[in-house]
């Protein structure tokens, strides 16, 4: 009999910690279909929730310790319970810590945790690890505290251990996208209201491959920072002549207008990008509730050049799966997902031609870039939840 990744849990929690865990919690990945680089400039997003993503295992101890343990990871932490706590390097346990940090820190009252950490997800390959992780704990930590947190405000702590403890100064995009994800639907969030709606993400007779570049990403904390600081540096400039919040709240023809006072050449190009990609979203939209699969694959093609040119996140890497996309019979749209700079893209590929996308497309990013890129296909699947008592 096949053991399921519950079983294998529960067993290695026994051995690190002589007894059983009393709860597994499980917090999904995403993807973002289109609406790159929005959250934080008050757009709209559209995400979903995948299949993989990150497990817990974990009980109370008598001990007024917590203890981190990851399968991913040799690394471990034992620490005793303070009222706050501080990073620690480039550790994984930092996104837990962070979380506990928060939750100690609100005032709320915590005790001694062992908890056994275990991701199916390619860990930073912009499917979201960090949001999942983070996501997880907090829920977990929610139900065996009974907080009576509201998943939303779940998602909104997590996205300020991303900013404050970790340092990532990231939208709420991917930690609402993993809290609040429901199977077989596209989430559309307004990020500045939080206003959000379900769309049926129907791609029959494709389906929508996840293609992980395999490139190591460098340098995307500190270039993702410096996207957003330039969008703020452009909203500060229309703000000149237009009475705005944020940057998705121009639209094209006003852009247009006004594109003169943003006088750096850079941060123009950073405004259009944000313009133009929350007029994509918005026909990505309609698109979809008009089951127009073509039109929302052009629209991932354009996003994906957008990302490439004006904001400059793509590589390489992204821009061979692409180009290979836009050659393949069977592919109607594809683009980068998440923050960019390696990580993963997506594409919609006809169902009955996946097994020769996935052949020739590894072939050709082999001969070009030097090794094998990895290829599945996506489950939309359920945000954050406990699995078994
Ligand atoms: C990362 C961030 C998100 C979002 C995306 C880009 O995933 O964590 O908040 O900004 O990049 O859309």
């Amino acid at each position: 009999m096949i053991s399921t990744i519950q079983e294998d849990l529960q067993k290695e929690f026994f051995d690190r910690f002589q007894k059983n865990a009393d709860h597994i919690f499980f917090c999904p990945g995403r993807i973002n279909l289109i609406g790159e680089h929005l959250d934080y400039n008050g757009g709209d997003v559209m995400p979903c929730a995948i299949s993989q993503g990150t497990y817990l295992a974990i009980s109370r101890n008598s001990s007024k310790t917590f203890r981190f343990e990851c399968l991913n990871f040799p690394e471990k932490a034992t620490l005793h319970l303070q009222s706050s706590y501080s990073k620690t390097g480039k550790a994984w346990f930092n996104y837990p810590l962070g979380v506990i940090d928060l939750l100690l820190r609100e005032g709320y009252e915590l005790s001694g945790l062992d908890m056994l950490f275990y991701g199916n997800l390619a860990i930073g390959a912009g499917l979201s690890s960090s949001a999942s992780i983070e996501v997880l704990t907090a829920f977990a930590l929610n139900t065996i505290f009974q907080l009576n947190v509201p998943v939303i405000n779940i998602a909104l702590l997590s996205k300020k251990v991303e900013n404050e403890f970790i340092g990532v100064s990231c939208g709420i995009m991917d930690q609402f996208a993993v809290a609040m994800g429901k199977k077989n639907k596209a989430i559309l969030l307004n990020c500045d209201t939080l206003d959000q709606e379900y769309i049926p993400f129907e791609t029959d007779p494709y389906l929508l491959a996840i293609i992980n570049s395999n490139k190591q990403r460098s340098l995307t904390e500190s270039k993702y920072n410096e996207r957003f600081t330039e969008c703020g540096a452009a909203l500060k400039l229309l703000k000149q002549e237009l009475d705005i919040q944020n940057l998705c709240d121009v639209d094209l023809a006003t852009f247009d207008l006004k594109k003169h006072l943003i006088n750096d050449p850079v941060l123009r190009k950073r405004a259009h990008h944000v313009v133009s990609e929350m007029a994509r979203v918005k026909d990505a939209v309609i698109a979809l509730q008009t089951k127009d699969l073509q039109v929302f694959g052009k629209l991932m093609y354009a996003s994906h050049q957008s990302l490439k040119d004006l904001y400059e996140v793509s590589g390489k890497e992204l821009d061979t799966i692409v180009d290979f996309c836009k050659t393949f019979n069977g592919c109607i749209g594809a683009r980068m997902t998440g923050a960019g700079f390696g990580g993963c893209a997506i594409a919609l590929v006809r169902k009955e031609a996946f097994g020769d996308f996935a052949k020739q497309l590894s072939k050709d990013y082999k001969n070009f870039i030097g090794y094998t890129p990895e290829i599945f296909a996506s489950e939309i699947g359920d945000g954050v939840r406990e699995l078994i008592k």
